[in-house]
């Protein structure tokens, strides 16, 4: 049964090979200052940069540039992105980027005008804004965390080995975000794939709770097939209009809330992915690629039915003469395959992990209470030892 719930997505999408020219549209709603965030220069390669900034300029805007925005950003670069938005005086942060720029750009919106520190506030006491938020816009270039329509902001902490996401309400979504799938071909395949592992893992973790029968769950299914079938045609041939285009826009759907409407929603995958990539500073996709199967055979027993409808209804596994344990089994070999098939990581140790970090790894990872079992740090360890 549905529980009770309140839904509203309040950040305006502009989507097509044609979508930047809509910047103009937006352009005029915000003042003038806007602090153009971008990553590590991919965007200067493209020509997007270039195209950004010529409709800036067209539309009168004082441009103040912060680059170097990392993958996995840090509480570092977070402090000097808040002192470029309060030296300026900024009135938009505008993110031209991935994920990273994106959650960047929205830790940054909800602390320049706050007085306590950023990450304690935000990201170890999870206290929600209490000042003026800067709004966020987002031209973007990679698909895969949907932090293009979600509140979502994941910040690294070296120091503390942690990295740590806080989901942000509506006033924090971005306004406005410009989706061309075209913008994505200039990535790197290994960055596709993660990517494309991380909507998956994204429909995934909100689909693996609850044995209700769920609107939510028949969503989750078509999401996950569109992905896997597009997933096959984008690693063949990544100018692939169609499959990026249906990839690009399944990313969005599979974390911009709708999914986990009226029903509980798991993560571990997640928060164990969070804790190797705070030691190894891995790609987030690639995180939960090493880390899911060990994972979903260790709680599958906890969630049997769901896992057989998976292979079922996901993995198209026959059911006839099998119990339903062969069953479950079968559609997470199904996977497997799949994933191997797009050159995903399949353990943590080709990530950089050892052996020696497991300890700290399990420490690092927050235990959540909404999938099929509660994990003991035991049971952490388990997983990460067999995920090695
Ligand atoms: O920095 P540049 O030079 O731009 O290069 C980036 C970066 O090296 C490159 N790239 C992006 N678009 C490109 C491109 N290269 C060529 N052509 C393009 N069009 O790709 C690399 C990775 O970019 P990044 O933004 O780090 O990737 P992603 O979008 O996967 O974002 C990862 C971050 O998002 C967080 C992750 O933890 C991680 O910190 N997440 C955010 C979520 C959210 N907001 O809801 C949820 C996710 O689960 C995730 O945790
Ligand atoms: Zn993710």
């Amino acid at each position: 049964m549905l529980s009770n719930f309140s839904y509203c997505n309040p950040t305006k999408l502009y989507f097509g090979d044609d979508s930047l020219k809509y910047l103009n549209d937006e352009l005029p709603k915000y003042g003038k200052n806007v602090q153009l965030i971008y990553g590590g220069g991919s965007i200067k390669k493209n020509g997007i940069y270039d195209a950004v900034i010529q409709i800036l300029k067209a539309n009168g805007k004082n441009i103040i540039e912060d680059s170097g925005v990392m993958p996995n950003p840090t509480v570092e670069k977070l402090h000097e992105g808040i002192n470029i938005a309060r030296e300026n005086n900024v009135d938009l942060l505008l993110a031209v980027g991935g994920g990273s720029c994106c959650d960047y750009a929205k830790a940054v919106a909800v602390s320049v005008y706050c007085n306590d520190d950023p990450w304690q506030k935000y990201f170890v006491r999870f206290e929600e804004p209490s000042c003026k938020i800067v709004p966020v816009g987002c031209v973007l270039t990679m698909a895969g965390t949907g932090s293009e329509m979600n509140g979502g902001s994941v910040i690294t902490n070296h120091q503390e080995n942690r990295k740590v996401g806080h989901v942000f309400g509506q006033e924090v979504m971005p306004k406005f975000s410009i989706l061309n799938p075209k913008f994505t071909y200039s990535l790197p395949l290994r960055q596709v794939v993660a990517g494309i592992y991380d909507i998956f893992n994204h429909i995934c973790e909100q689909y693996f709770s609850g044995t209700d029968d769920n609107t939510s769950d028949y969503l989750a299914e078509a999401l996950m097939k569109s992905v896997i079938h597009s997933s096959l045609i984008a690693v063949k041939n990544p100018e692939d209009y169609e499959a990026r285009s249906n990839i690009m826009w399944s990313a969005t759907w599979a974390l911009n809330t709708l999914i986990s409407k009226g029903k509980t929603t798991d993560w571990m995958v997640h928060m164990l992915g969070h804790a190797v990539g705070a030691y190894t500073n891995a790609t987030h996709g690639m995180t939960l690629s090493a880390v899911s199967l060990p994972y979903y055979r260790y709680i599958m027993p906890y969630g049997l039915s769901k896992f057989k409808r998976f292979a079922t209804e996901v993995w198209n596994i026959s059911s006839t003469d099998k119990s339903d344990q062969q069953i479950a089994e079968e559609g997470l070999k199904a996977m497997e395959n799949w994933m191997k098939k797009l050159g995903l990581a399949m353990n943590i140790s080709e990530l950089g992990a050892t052996k020696d970090m497991i300890e700290g790894m399990a420490e690092s990872t927050a235990i959540l209470t909404g999938g099929y079992k509660t994990l003991t740090k035991d049971e952490i360890i388990k997983i990460l030892t067999a995920s090695l």
